[in-house]
């Protein structure tokens, strides 16, 4: 079943997303207004904004899609990329994506939960491991649009897993992925979690 399931979405991930194009240089000088966020390079300061930096240029580039359609709400940007072409919000993830993320810490007291979590999964419960997909260095695989989580802020993550359990965050698509893996997860599985991938790298 997870294997059937993890190579459907590579079918979906390498045809569905879109193609990206993007011009690294270019995309440097389209994202002065990010920077106050994001970092200018795209690893941020402030816990709850996302590390852009080393993020896959594909996923990157459809959550700048979904977050300008609105199927990704991202209320602080609202309105930041109304204006932007399909171009410039390429060259916007090839530039963060040259970039590289740094890596934070983990919580000692948190390791064994979290490491047990994202390498075993809850198979009982059929959830699979977290490095199916995301890889056993959190390094993702951005061919099949599954992103780089090694190093992202602790908070930041647990923000999203919270957001796929209670459906707020839906952008997974069809086969809610996400939305089914976050389902089995605990509030403590979660700050296991995130702790654990905010030190991953
Ligand atoms: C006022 C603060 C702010 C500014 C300015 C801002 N963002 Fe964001 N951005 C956020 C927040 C907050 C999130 C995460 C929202 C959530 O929790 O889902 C986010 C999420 C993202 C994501 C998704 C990251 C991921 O890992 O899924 C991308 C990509 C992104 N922003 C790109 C940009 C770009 C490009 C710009 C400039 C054009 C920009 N942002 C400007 C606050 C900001
Ligand atoms: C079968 C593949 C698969 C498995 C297994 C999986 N994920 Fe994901 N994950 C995805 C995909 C695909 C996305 C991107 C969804 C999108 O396009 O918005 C994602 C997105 C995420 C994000 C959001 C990243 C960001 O920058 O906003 C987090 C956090 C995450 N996964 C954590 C986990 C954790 C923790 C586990 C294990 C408990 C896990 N994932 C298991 C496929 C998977």
């Amino acid at each position: 079943m997870k294997k059937v399931l993890v190579s459907l979405l590579l079918t979906l991930g390498i045809t569905g997303l879109a193609q990206a194009a993007g011009d690294a240089a270019a995309g440097q000088g389209k994202v002065a207004m990010c920077g106050a966020c994001h970092g200018a390079d795209g690893n941020s300061m402030a816990p709850t904004f996302p590390k852009l930096a080393g993020q896959g240029e594909r996923y990157l580039l459809k959550q700048l899609n979904d977050i300008k359609s609105g199927a990704r709400a991202v209320v602080p940007m609202t309105g930041m990329l109304t204006g932007m072409s399909d171009q410039d919000l390429q060259d916007i993830a090839a530039y963060f994506a040259s970039q590289n993320m740094s890596v934070g810490a983990a919580d000692p007291a948190l390791v064994a939960r979290g490491e047990a979590l994202f390498r075993g999964g809850k198979l009982d419960q059929g959830m699979p491991a977290c490095t199916g997909c995301h890889s056993p260095t959190g390094s993702g695989n951005d061919a099949a649009g599954f992103p780089q989580l090694g190093g992202q802020h602790g908070d930041y993550v647990a923000l999203q897993l919270t957001n796929f359990r209670e459906g707020v965050r839906t952008n997974d698509g069809d086969t809610k992925i996400m939305r089914a893996i976050a389902e089995k997860l605990s509030n403590k599985d979660i700050a296991a979690l995130s702790s654990y991938i905010q030190g991953l790298h």
